[in-house]
């Protein structure tokens, strides 16, 4: 038997069951995944919480849960190319990550996505990286970050945040990054020079010396973007990747805008040591309910991991 998190209906923590069903098998031209451990995102809870944002992904009734995974290729259907038995891979499904066994079709239909497993990286990171990955890479790449830059990163130290922040350091900018006052040790330790974020930030930042912000990224709504355009920072320096609200010049982006081959610039970032993933949590897929009450609480430092 096979183990699978199951929503019956739209809800908190309590609607996930982890059921037991039959093994699935990959048929032709499908391969079956071991899922070795899963990355949560607020997407999940959000999915699983809201019939609107379910139905943005196409979701409409009861459904799997979990997207970002890291497992083994332990099945290959008939007529499967570019997959072999014992291949680990990692990436995104649309809701159903949170299970023993996945079986995908190939070649993968969008927003499906399964790249390989670096040597040297273990299950809980890569499924770390699959969607904070590609939204710090996109939020990055649209602002164009460089060594001339002080960049305002808001949201700092979540799952986006502390792969945000070392991306850009990376880049050579000097990183301000909002959090609470409990998060500025955390924050200092990936690389950022901590402010509470808030009503006041522009004018706390205007008294701060941080050698003037010349961009931002906004990982929790529009406080940051806003309070980067009120100090002068030009819109087209500036990304949001949770915003409800538009900001004229500002640029919306997320996981969708960057090229999946860019994950490789951050395994092998990691790989030489310059990037850190920090885990806040592990917990057992028999606890998933535990693990979403802890990311939708909305104050992680790193990524929560269930390892299946
Ligand atoms: N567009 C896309 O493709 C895409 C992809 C991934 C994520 N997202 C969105 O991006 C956002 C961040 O994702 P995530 O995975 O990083 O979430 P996360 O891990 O849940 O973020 C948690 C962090 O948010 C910080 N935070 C809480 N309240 C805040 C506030 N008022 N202002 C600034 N920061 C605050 C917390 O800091 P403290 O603990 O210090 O309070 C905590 O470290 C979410 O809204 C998510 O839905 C979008």
């Amino acid at each position: 038997m096979s183990r699978v998190v199951y929503r019956s209906t739209f809800g908190g923590p309590e609607v996930l069951d982890v059921r037991e069903i039959p093994d699935p098998h990959a048929g032709p031209g499908e391969i079956r995944i071991a899922v070795g451990a899963i990355g949560l995102n607020p997407m999940d809870w959000q999915i699983a919480a809201s019939v609107r944002h379910a139905a943005m992904f196409g979701i409409t009734g009861p459904s799997g849960f979990g997207c970002d995974l890291a497992g083994v290729v332990d099945e290959v259907g008939h007529g499967v190319a570019g997959f072999a038995e014992g291949d680990r891979v990692y990436g995104g499904v649309l809701v159903g990550a949170a299970a023993d066994h996945v079986v995908l079709r190939v070649p993968l239909a969008p927003p499906n996505l399964l790249v390989s497993i670096p040597d040297g990286i273990d299950d809980a990171t890569a499924a770390a990286l699959p969607t904070p990955g590609l939204t710090a890479l996109a939020a990055i790449e649209a602002i164009r970050l460089g060594p001339a830059d002080v960049a305002l990163i808001g949201g700092a130290a979540g799952g986006v945040g502390v792969l945000a922040v070392q991306l850009a350091r990376l880049a050579g900018a000097k990183v301000i990054g909002t959090g609470a006052l409990g998060t500025f040790d955390f924050l200092r330790q990936i690389g950022a020079v901590p402010i509470t974020y808030g009503p006041t930030l522009p004018r706390r930042l205007r008294e701060t010396d941080t050698g003037g912000i010349t961009a931002a990224i906004d990982l929790h709504g529009s406080d940051t973007a806003e309070a980067a355009l009120a100090l002068g920072v030009p819109a087209s320096r500036i990304a949001t990747v949770a915003s409800e609200r538009r900001l004229p010049g500002v640029h919306a982006t997320g996981a969708f805008a960057a090229d999946p081959a860019s994950l490789g610039r951050m395994t092998e970032a990691i790989r030489r040591g310059e990037v850190t993933v920090p885990i806040a949590a592990r917990f057992p897929l028999s606890e998933i309910r535990e693990a979403v009450t802890l990311q939708s609480a909305g104050h992680v430092h790193g990524k929560i991991i269930v390892m299946v």
